[in-house]
């Protein structure tokens, strides 16, 4: 770090660094940065330039989306964070421990499914009237757009 505490040229990292060091492709980079996940300064050249902490970003990215949140709720947990700062080890267990109760909500939500599908399975019907996968209760209409099919603890906007 350089005495102002911004990190001097030689300590940022090129987008070629990054992608070497977080194993996601550049155009992944470039769209996390496009959402606002994290950021980069430019060289007078017009080329990125990363800090190490957005590293730590990426992970935390990586870990939210492994466990099923949208971007949105992603940009929101870190949005959610004092300064909108990179997340500490602090945050991390703080913000994983919610994530456990989304995972048991969602292997719940799984389990149901994988249930309604066993009745399923070699009948083939697709019956509106008896099919508890293809119209589960009847209920399909009151869902609303979009896959009304999955369980509401599997379903995300459509935007993310
Ligand atoms: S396909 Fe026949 S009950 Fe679901």
């Amino acid at each position: 770090m350089s005495s102002e505490g911004k990190p001097r040229a030689d300590q940022l990292l090129t987008i070629g660094e990054l992608t070497q060091r977080s194993g996601l492709a550049a155009s992944a980079l470039r769209f996390y940065e496009r959402e606002g996940l994290i950021s980069a300064t430019r060289t007078a050249g017009g080329q990125r330039r990363y800090e190490r902490a957005v590293l730590r970003r990426l992970a935390f990215i990586r870990a939210a989306r492994s466990v099923g949140l949208s971007l949105d709720e992603v940009r929101a947990a870190m949005e959610g964070l004092p300064s909108a700062r990179t997340p500490t080890r602090a945050d991390w267990t703080a913000i994983s421990r919610s994530w456990s109760q989304r995972l048991d909500e969602q292997i719940e939500a799984l389990t149901a499914l994988r249930d309604k599908l066993d009745s399923c399975i070699g009948c083939g019907c697709l019956s509106l009237a008896r099919c508890r996968i293809s119209n589960p209760e009847d209920s399909v209409a009151a869902l609303g757009p979009g896959a009304a099919y999955l369980p509401a603890a599997l379903r995300r906007p459509a935007s993310s």
